[in-house]
C-alpha cells in the first residue's frame, strides 16, 4: 500500500497548483476520493497515529491486521499527569469512534477536543504538533479513519498520578499547562 502511495506524482503537481487549487482537487469529486484516502493513510503513518494507536507485534512492528484498533502500551503525559492508552480509532460503534463525524475527528486532532467536550491529554500530541496540520491534511486523515474496517477492541482505562486520569484531567483542566 505504501509503495502505491509513493508512486503518486500528485504531491509535486499539487504543490505547483497552490493551496486553493490543491484543496479543490483533493476534494473536488469522486474521482479524487482514492487520492484523499491514500494521502490520509500516508499521513496517519508518518505523523505517528498508526504507531501509537495500533498494537505491537513481538518484533516491535505494528500489527498490520489490527491497524488503529487501539494501542497496547501506555503513553505518559508530560508533567506526571498520568499514563494513557491510545484508544481505538476504527469506526466500531461501541469501542471505536464510529459515531464521530469526520469534522469531529478533525477537531480532536487539531484542538484536542472530543465531541463530548473532553480535552485530550497531550500524551496525544495535538498541542504544538497536530494543531499545525492543514485542514485538508486533517480531513484526509479523518476520511482515512472512517474508511477503516471496524475492529472491536476497548483499551484499558488510563491512570493518573494518584487518581483515575479522566477525573484528574477534568479537575485540572485549564489550571495547569498540559
Ligand atoms: C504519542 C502517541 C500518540 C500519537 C502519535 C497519536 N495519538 Fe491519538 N491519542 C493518544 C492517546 C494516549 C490518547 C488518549 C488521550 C486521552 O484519553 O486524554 C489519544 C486519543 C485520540 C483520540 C480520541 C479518541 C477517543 O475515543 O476519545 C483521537 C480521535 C486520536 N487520538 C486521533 C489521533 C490521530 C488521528 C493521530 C495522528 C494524527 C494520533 N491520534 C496520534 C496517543 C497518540
Amino acid at each position: 500500500m505504501l509503495r502505491k502511495i509513493d508512486e503518486k506524482p500528485n504531491v509535486r503537481v499539487l504543490a505547483k497548483l497552490g493551496a486553493a487549487a490543491a484543496t479543490a482537487l483533493l476534494f473536488g469529486g469522486p474521482a479524487q476520493a482514492s487520492d484523499v484516502l491514500a494521502r490520509g493513510a500516508y499521513l496517519a503513518r508518518i505523523t505517528g497515529c498508526v504507531g501509537c494507536h495500533t498494537p505491537r507485534a513481538p518484533d516491535g512492528g505494528v500489527v498490520e491486521g489490527r491497524l488503529l484498533s487501539g494501542g497496547d502500551h501506555t503513553i505518559a503525559a508530560a508533567g506526571n499527569r498520568g499514563r494513557f492508552y491510545p484508544p481505538n480509532l476504527t469506526p466500531d460503534m461501541e469501542t471505536g469512534i464510529g459515531s464521530w463525524q469526520p469534522r469531529d475527528i478533525v477537531k480532536a486532532i487539531k484542538t484536542g477536543t472530543t465531541p463530548d467536550g473532553r480535552v485530550l491529554s497531550t500524551a496525544m500530541p495535538w498541542r504544538s504538533q497536530y494543531d499545525r496540520l492543514t485542514d485538508s491534511d486533517a480531513m484526509a486523515i479523518a476520511a482515512y479513519l472512517k474508511s477503516l474496517p471496524p475492529i472491536r477492541n476497548s483499551v484499558p482505562l488510563a491512570s493518573g498520578p494518584s487518581k483515575p486520569a479522566a477525573s484528574f484531567e477534568k479537575q485540572s483542566q485549564g489550571k495547569t499547562a498540559r
